[in-house]
């Protein structure tokens, strides 16, 4: 069966083809982020009209290089939330359209979920059950992930996402909207020793995060280095970039680390747009080597947004039995993991 899935739920217009014989065929990205540059955020009416703009002639390209056609799909799956909504809904009115006019199935799946199940796109893959670590630009969670549709929460942030952080500590750093990976580019050239910044919660039992202290630490301290030397030098900038990057990946690891020992599972895999940061991924990979866990990650393209994670998991869910026959493009703007139920026969 080959499945195109379809994702759009915020500023990157995602395509993919997946076939369930044969694995992930095809994939391609279009990013928004400098149509949203100037505005310091993203502007959701300009995504929605970009996401219209690209989303057929990007899936024309991906058919063509493969020397396929419409024809040759079998199924169109399509983000259906969470995100914004105009933005979701474009996804679904192509998607919906799409597989009218072809007369095949369509399904909408959920965003986080596509996340979650993204491990799956590599040689290397969990085996059922494991925990993830969900860190995106919305959502901070650990989930007890059992099976597809059988999720658990384990913890979750009580404020800022870590990626929302990250965004926010780089615009306070003059990084404009570019988000956590330039931070992570700048603190490269930072020192771990010069400033240390609070490990927000470890102190307290649970598996519950905070983020939104850490980034006001980070204020006052961008404030003292400002009113000390007049301005903020280069250096400074890379050394407080390291210390924040430093504070929230020892913060993550611990946490990991309560929630593998309260669990005693030894599956842990690391998902979502902040799983791209490399400071975490080797934080992580040693801390799992010397617990005697396994680590799991997609490579970076697949853990920020992407359509393979889409066409992947519309096609999981369609293998597994689930249909859907409504016509309607229904998006669902708020749509927690927790709610998700197993594919229905
Ligand atoms: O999963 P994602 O692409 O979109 C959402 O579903 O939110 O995650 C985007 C988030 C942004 O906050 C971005 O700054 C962050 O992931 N991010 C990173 C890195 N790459 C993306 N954060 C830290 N280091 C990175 N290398
Ligand atoms: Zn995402």
């Amino acid at each position: 069966m080959l499945v195109l899935g379809i994702e759009s739920s915020c500023d990157d217009t995602g395509v993919a083809l997946y076939d369930t014989d044969k694995g992930l065929v095809a994939h391609a990205l279009k990013s928004q982020r400098n149509l949203h540059k100037p505005f310091g955020g993203v502007v959701p009416e300009l995504a929605s009209r970009d996401h219209l703009n690209h989303i057929s002639p990007l899936i024309r390209t991906l058919l063509t290089e493969k020397f396929m056609s419409v024809k040759d799909l079998d199924a169109v799956t399509y983000t259906a939330g969470p995100g914004l909504v105009g933005a979701l809904l474009v996804g679904a009115a192509v998607a919906r359209s799409l597989a009218w006019g072809l007369s095949i199935p369509c399904l909408g799946v959920n965003h986080l979920e596509g996340h979650v199940m993204a491990c799956m796109l590599e040689a290397e893959k969990p085996d059922f059950p494991f925990i993830a670590l969900l860190v995106s630009g919305g959502h901070t969670q650990l989930v007890m992930v059992e099976g597809l549709g059988r999720y658990q929460v384990l913890g979750e942030t009580l404020d800022d996402a870590v990626g929302e952080a990250f965004d926010k500590v780089a615009r306070l750093l003059g990084l404009s909207n570019a988000g956590g990976a330039a931070l992570a580019k700048l603190a490269e050239k930072g020192s771990a020793q010069r400033f240390k910044l609070p490990r927000p919660m470890i102190n307290r039992p649970g598996l519950e995060f905070s983020f939104s202290g850490l980034k006001t630490a980070v204020m006052q301290l961008i404030n003292q280095q400002t009113l000390a030397s007049g301005a903020l030098s280069e250096q400074d900038a890379a050394d407080i970039a390291k210390a924040f990057e430093l504070a929230v990946v020892d913060t993550l690891t611990f946490k990991c680390a309560r929630a593998m020992k309260e669990t005693g599972s030894s599956q842990l895999v690391l998902v979502g747009g902040v799983g791209a940061n490399t400071c975490l991924r080797t934080t992580l990979a040693e801390k799992a080597d010397q617990a005697g866990w396994q680590l799991y990650y997609p490579r970076q393209a697949f853990c920020t947004d992407n359509g393979a994670m889409i066409a992947q998991l519309g096609a999981m869910r369609l293998q597994a039995g689930q249909r859907d026959l409504g016509l309607a493009a229904e998006v669902q703007p708020r749509w927690p993991l927790m709610t998700l139920t197993p594919p229905d026969k």
